[in-house]
């Protein structure tokens, strides 16, 4: 339209004989990736020989009242080039009046680009016409490798989603997901499944939906790809591996019984070796007690030395045993540190047996305190035994002497009968006369000297 009127003016000026000045770019956009150099073509025409021209280009955001800034200036004849400051470095003019040519170079574009471009030619004495003339450039920028990622689990029923993202991209990316099955062979995606905005929704999968999964982000200017691995669990497979976990456990809880168990065997064993040792020490005692009264003859501090280890054997027997309860709980509340919360009551019911066994042990203990006190009674017994035994033999001395008393007068009367004898008969029998004098206690005999002699 523009062209056809501008056109149609330059034709009228040229009939008129007047000069007329046409700019023009020709296309209205252009679109270049980011980074490149790029070249916007300006032309114009006149029916002046131009004795002076200016070329100009300025850009001008999209932004509403946005500010216009001069990009490059070009002075004919003198050549002379003034940069903007925003461009310095960048820009440069291809510039070649006779030919009506003044295309502007800009290298390395951004994204900041993005703007609207203007060229305007001023040639003196041609005023008149179209001086100026615009297009827009759009920096394109390719997308980003994008990054595929799985939401939800890969479980057999479940429904889960592929995300595709590019992390950059102008104009923006667009995203298609294709999927290969495990022999890398393409392959149609179920019905059901939505490829929206790089989001590719997976429902009610299976082992059939495992495979690759290859997400290509494009826009207008370049693609980039990223891949994903998907492999479909079976969610048995993952009760498998917790039925397991729980085995492994329960394993261990079983393992650990058995093991505590054979403790306490051990342990009850251990007390009952200790209360048969217990037994045989009584009997010990006893035989001690009996070799103490053969031999207490020669003194009782043998009895009482005797007595002594046996004393301080209980004791050790005793410590030993404490000591080797405190070891076992020790042990075992290490164990219960490990343990679970509900296997505390079994804990507590092998607590109370255990004080069961400890209450019964303690149950021995005073039976064998008892026993010892038996042991010491019939100890006093004896003692009383033996005090009655030399009551007796102060008895017998007694009656010793009384003997000995009546033997120096039987003997006298003896002398006398013998005198009266030697006298009368000479018929005595000694032994009669024994008979019926010995002394009724005949335990220790009188040494029978005085009859010898
Ligand atoms: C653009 O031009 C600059 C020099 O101004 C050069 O270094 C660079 O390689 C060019 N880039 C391309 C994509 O041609
Ligand atoms: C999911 O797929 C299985 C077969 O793979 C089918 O038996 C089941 O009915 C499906 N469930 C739903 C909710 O579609
Ligand atoms: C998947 O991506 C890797 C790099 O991440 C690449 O080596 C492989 O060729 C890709 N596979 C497919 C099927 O695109």
């Amino acid at each position: 339209m523009e062209g056809r009127i501008s056109t149609s003016i330059l034709l009228c000026l040229v009939l008129s004989g007047v000069g007329a000045i046409v700019v023009d770019i020709p296309k209205d956009e252009y679109e270049y990736a980011r980074g490149d150099n790029i070249t916007l073509p300006c032309t114009f025409t006149t029916t002046v020989t131009p004795k002076s021209v200016t070329i100009t280009w300025k850009s001008q955001g999209a932004e509403f009242h946005a500010k216009s800034d001069t990009v490059i200036t070009y002075f004919y004849p003198d050549g002379e080039i003034e940069v903007g400051t925003k461009y310095q470095g960048r820009a440069s003019l291809d510039a070649d009046v006779s030919k009506g040519k003044g295309d502007l170079k800009l290298s390395s574009i951004t994204l900041a680009d993005n703007k609207t471009f203007e060229c305007t030619v001023l040639i003196p004495r041609d005023a008149q016409g179209i001086t100026a003339d615009s297009a827009s450039l759009v920096v394109l920028v390719a997308p980003s490798t994008p990054t595929c990622t799985i939401q939800g689990k890969a479980e057999y029923g479940q429904d889960i989603t592929l995300k595709c993202l590019s992390a950059e991209g102008s104009p923006p990316p667009t995203y298609k997901w294709v999927s290969r099955d495990t022999n890398n062979m393409p392959r149609a995606l179920d019905p059901r499944t939505t490829d929206q905005g790089g989001i590719l929704s997976l429902y009610n999968i299976s082992k059939d939906t495992s495979g690759y999964y290859i997400c290509t982000s494009s826009n207008k200017i370049r693609s980039a790809t990223c891949n994903i691995t998907l492999t479909v669990m079976p969610p048995s497979m993952n009760i498998g591996s917790t039925a397991g976990i729980i085995g492994a456990v329960a394993a261990v809880l079983i393992v650990l019984v058995i093991i505590i168990y054979c403790c306490c065997c051990r342990k009850k064993n251990k007390d009952e070796e200790y209360a048969m040792g217990l037994h045989e020490d009584e009997f010990h005692d006893k035989e001690q007690t009996t070799n103490g009264e053969r031999r207490h003859i020669d003194g009782q501090e043998e009895i009482l030395s005797n007595d002594a280890p046996n004393v301080k054997s209980a004791a050790d027997r005793s410590d030993r045993n404490e000591r080797d309860y405190d070891d076992r709980s020790d042990r075992y509340e290490e164990r219960s540190e490990r343990d679970y919360d509900d296997r505390r009551s079994d804990y507590d019911d092998r607590r109370s047996d255990y004080k069961d066994r400890r209450s019964d042990y303690d149950d021995r203990r005073s039976d064998y305190k008892d026993r010892r006190s038996d042991y010491d009674d019939r100890r006093s017994d004896y003692k009383d035994r033996r005090s009655d035994y030399d009551d007796r033999r102060s008895d017998y001395d007694d009656r010793r002497s009384d003997y000995s008393d009546r033997r120096d007068k039987n003997s006298d009367r003896y002398d006398d009968k013998r005198r009266y004898d030697d006298r009368r008969d000479h018929r005595l029998d000694d032994d009669r006369y024994d008979d019926r004098d010995r002394p009724p206690v005949p335990a220790l005999k009188p040494p029978r000297k005085d009859y010898k002699d």
